[in-house]
């Protein structure tokens, strides 16, 4: 095989070329309008929440669900440390400090006895990672705890759109406010986009008002509020209607990678691949534990395989810098890598990922 095996990569069809151009034709604005509307209206009915809010990116929908909930300069939010970088970066923009707790080995989803024992006074929320479309096992009772303590649960879902809790209702649908990423590595992209969901209908007006310069309607001068620039392009959701229409379909296609790698794969002394429960969630991404990682991800690449090592553990990372030793999530950063895991990926693809593994460590 000598094509490259991308680790990841957004699949646009014919379907979003004829979109665009039909689009084009009528003359729109290119601005966040109707079709960012229409795009609003699927993702409230596909996720069950009540209001959906179009947004640049995954990182200012965050930002933008914690100024919602009042959260401001000085303010600590509780953030698991295994999660990208914007999760904690979207608070620091507005001056909140990020408090960094390790996750649960099983789920990559932070650890609940960690959480409690870091809320102060100045605890004003706690942004949950759906690591992978996983949930926290404790979802309850941070659901209670949060309740119980007047702070914002705030779900960053950006890995999770098509997985669920075993109720049923969407990831990003149980906290006050929730948060979703169409960036290009995603199950579904707008090349940059992101959304705010959420049943609170005071959160809903004020993220209305805050990605819209503070008014209460396009187009006139009159602020009630100060407000940001946050909108959304009409360009950007027609190509992201044609994608949702393909939702189901890559739901499906991500069950099926993650099965065949994981009967492919079964777990030994070298590595694991971490589990999933497709009842429940559309696995984003592949993810080994592997050891000697490093020496894997070279020996893959030289044979036309990109993987991605697991994201490192924020608090340690230069722009952190902290000396707290947080081991799960020390662990992933040294061991955790991701497999090539795109929708459009076949079995012979898989066979010859998993051959090469294999071989790897004979
Ligand atoms: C958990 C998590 N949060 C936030 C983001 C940021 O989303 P965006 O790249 O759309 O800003 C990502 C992106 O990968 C993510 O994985």
């Amino acid at each position: 095989m000598t094509k490259k095996i991308i680790q990841s990569k957004p699949i646009f069809g014919i379907e979003e070329r004829e979109a665009l151009n039909s689009y084009m034709e009528q003359g729109g604005w290119i601005t966040e309008f109707q079709k960012t509307a229409e795009l609003e209206d699927m993702i409230t009915r596909y996720t069950g929440a009540k209001h959906c809010f179009m947004v640049n990116n995954g990182t200012v929908s965050l930002t933008l669900s914690a100024l919602a909930c009042g959260i401001s300069a000085g303010d600590e939010v509780i953030i698991p440390n295994y999660t990208m970088v914007a999760t904690p970066n979207s608070i620091e923009l507005i001056g909140a400090k990020p408090i960094f707790v390790d996750v649960d080995r099983e789920t990559l989803c932070i650890d609940f006895d960690q959480l409690k024992s870091k809320y102060t006074s100045k605890t004003k929320a706690v942004m949950l990672v759906s690591a992978n479309g996983r949930h926290s096992k404790s979802i309850n009772e941070i659901r209670k705890f949060c309740t119980e303590k007047e702070i914002f649960l705030i779900e960053d879902a950006a890995q999770s759109l098509g997985s669920f809790y075993p109720n049923g209702k969407h990831i990003g649908t149980v906290g006050d406010v929730g948060s979703f990423s169409f960036s290009p590595a995603k199950i579904i992209s707008t090349g940059q986009g992101g959304a705010v969901v959420t049943n609170n209908s005071e959160i809903a007006k004020k993220v209305k008002y805050l990605k819209d310069f503070g008014r209460s309607k396009g187009g006139n001068d009159i602020h009630e509020y100060i407000g940001y620039n946050f909108k959304f392009t009409d360009i950007q959701a027609v190509i992201g209607i044609e994608q949702m229409k393909k939702l189901d379909d890559r739901i499906i296609s991500k069950k099926n990678i993650y099965t065949m790698y994981s009967s492919l794969l079964p777990n030994n002394s070298n590595f694991k691949i971490i589990y999933n429960d497709i009842n429940y969630t559309a696995p984003w991404f592949i993810e080994l534990i592997a050891e000697k990682r490093d020496e894997l991800m070279k020996y893959l690449e030289k044979n036309h395989i990109g993987t991605r090592p697991m994201y490192p553990p924020i608090n340690k990372q230069k722009a952190y810098n902290e000396t707290t030793s947080l081991p799960v999530s020390e662990m992933i950063g040294t061991k955790g890598l991701w497999l090539p895991s795109s929708v459009d990926l076949n079995e012979e693809s898989i066979q010859y990922v998993v051959d090469k593994i294999a071989k790897f460590y004979q």
